[in-house]
């Protein structure tokens, strides 16, 4: 097989460097981002077919970039100094700069642009099988979410059922994901499951918490106990795997290094607790947009691979205060409902993020001859580029109306519904 193409970034500060990388991306080239401090060797290893300096240039950098043995090109924040050409006053809009970035990697580097996500997920599965060797048995936590399951659809592609998956079922889940979760990987990738429903646990442990960090602590915790106590039953597991993504890669400092544990919630420090030999982590030069079509291409349903960010205390962190069973099953129906109908609408691809929230408050209502006095829930729905920071998304009154009438009418317990119209910041998207 011929080597891929491969254009290599050197992050020099610039503010659109992970942008830059995908646009590379998308014109079919794989693209990785190296500090300006990596080694001259590391850069040039794999031959790449150009480098993209993003950012101001250190000193000196600019005159021995005259030596190297491929195409380099400049993108500093402003856009002024594309291919050395400078533009005319004002900052490039992004079309010119993906023309611009299109034309060095075909014109100046003479790239091919056949890179995509069926040639990458073909050397991974070869990949995975060295590094599984013949009879090499890898554990994956399945989490619910889209980079999990296209680990394990990957993974399994490449091993079929030496593959052991872990799903820890907390009680915190949205209606339907844990059914959808469990049929995927029994069904259409036939992996090992072990599907555990501590639900009782975690509700047991949190009861009459009510401090937001206090709940999302005893969480992460018991998931990792839990998920502890079920790999030890398995008998002999060689290799872990795990979802982690180039941005996570990136931030961590280590794009040119060692495996990154992601510190979420759930598996942090496991791996060599568990005494495996490696770390597997198939999706580690890919972003996000990018899981999402290797998911697709990889037959993983849709409404998976389509799913909207979700903590990982779920639920749990959408109802303030201390946690019930009954004030989670109002969170998941109401929020199930709002689901429902943003995606009859059409709009389910508009907005970034949409959940309903069971806040704390109890205010009085009437339903028939009866004064209520019962729990309001608060709609979120926000547009964001990157979740730091976000705008809130403008839903139809009509829309608002109709979801709002179906939540105090099928959700027992709920007799008022807001709508919350904050931005990120002040507010952040989850409430807790
Ligand atoms: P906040 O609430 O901080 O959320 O504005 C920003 C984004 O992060 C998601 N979020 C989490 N994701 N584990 C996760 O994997 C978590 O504990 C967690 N908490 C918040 C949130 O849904 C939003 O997209």
């Amino acid at each position: 097989m011929e080597k891929p193409e491969r254009i290599v970034i050197i992050d020099c500060g610039g503010l659109h460097t992970q942008l830059i990388a995908r646009k590379v991306r998308e014109c079919g080239v794989y693209s990785c981002i190296l500090p300006n401090t990596a080694p001259l060797e590391e850069v040039l290893a794999g031959e790449p077919a150009g480098i993209i300096l993003s950012g101001a240039l250190p000193d000196g950098l600019e005159s021995m970039t005259r030596t190297l043995p491929c195409p380099v090109m400049t993108i500093q924040d402003e856009d002024h100094a594309l291919l050395g050409v400078p533009l005319q006053n004002e900052a490039a809009s992004v079309n010119d700069k993906q023309r611009m970035i299109a034309s060095f990697l075909k014109d100046a580097c003479g790239c091919r642009g056949e890179w995509n996500m069926e040639a990458y997920a073909e050397a991974e599965v070869q990949r995975i099988r060295e590094q599984a060797g013949s009879s090499g048995r890898v554990l994956l936590g399945l989490s619910g979410g889209v980079d999990s399951a296209v680990t394990a659809a990957l993974i399994h592609r490449a091993i079929g059922d030496r593959l052991v998956c872990v799903f820890v079922n907390h009680g915190f889940m949205r209606k339907g994901e844990c059914e959808q979760v469990i049929d995927v990987f029994t069904r259409t990738f036939p992996a090992q499951l072990v599907h555990v429903d501590a639900s009782d646990r975690f509700f047991r442990d949190l009861k009459g918490v009510t401090d937001p960090e206090a709940k999302r602590k005893i969480i992460g915790r018991d998931f990792v106990d839990v998920f502890r106590e079920e790999a030890q039953k398995l008998g002999r597991l060689d290799h872990f795997a795990q979802g982690t993504i180039y941005p996570d890669v990136i931030e961590s400092g280590k794009a040119n290094g060692s495996a990154v544990i992601k510190s979420h919630h759930n598996v942090g420090g496991l791996p060599g607790e568990l005494g495996f030999t490696s770390l597997i982590e198939p999706l580690r030069m890919l972003f996000k947009d990018e899981v999402r079509k290797l998911g697709l291409s990889l037959g993983l349903p849709e409404s998976l691979v389509r799913r909207q960010p979700f903590p990982g205390p779920g639920l749990a962190v959408r109802v303030v205060g201390d946690l019930t069973r009954e004030k989670v099953a109002m969170a998941r129906e109401s929020d199930a409902i709002l689901r429902e109908e943003i995606a009859g609408a059409g709009l389910d691809r508009h907005i970034s993020q949409y959940f309903a929230v069971l806040t704390g408050a109890r205010s009085v209502g009437i339903t028939g001859d009866k004064r209520t006095y019962d729990y309001t829930v608060a709609i979120r729905a926000v547009t964001s580029e990157d979740f730091m920071t976000a705008s809130v998304a403008q839903l139809p009154y009509e829309l608002l109306g109709k979801v709002s009438g179906r939540i105090v009418t099928e959700v027992n317990g709920v007799n008022r519904v807001v709508y919350d119209v904050t931005a990120k910041p002040p507010a952040a998207i989850e409430w807790e």
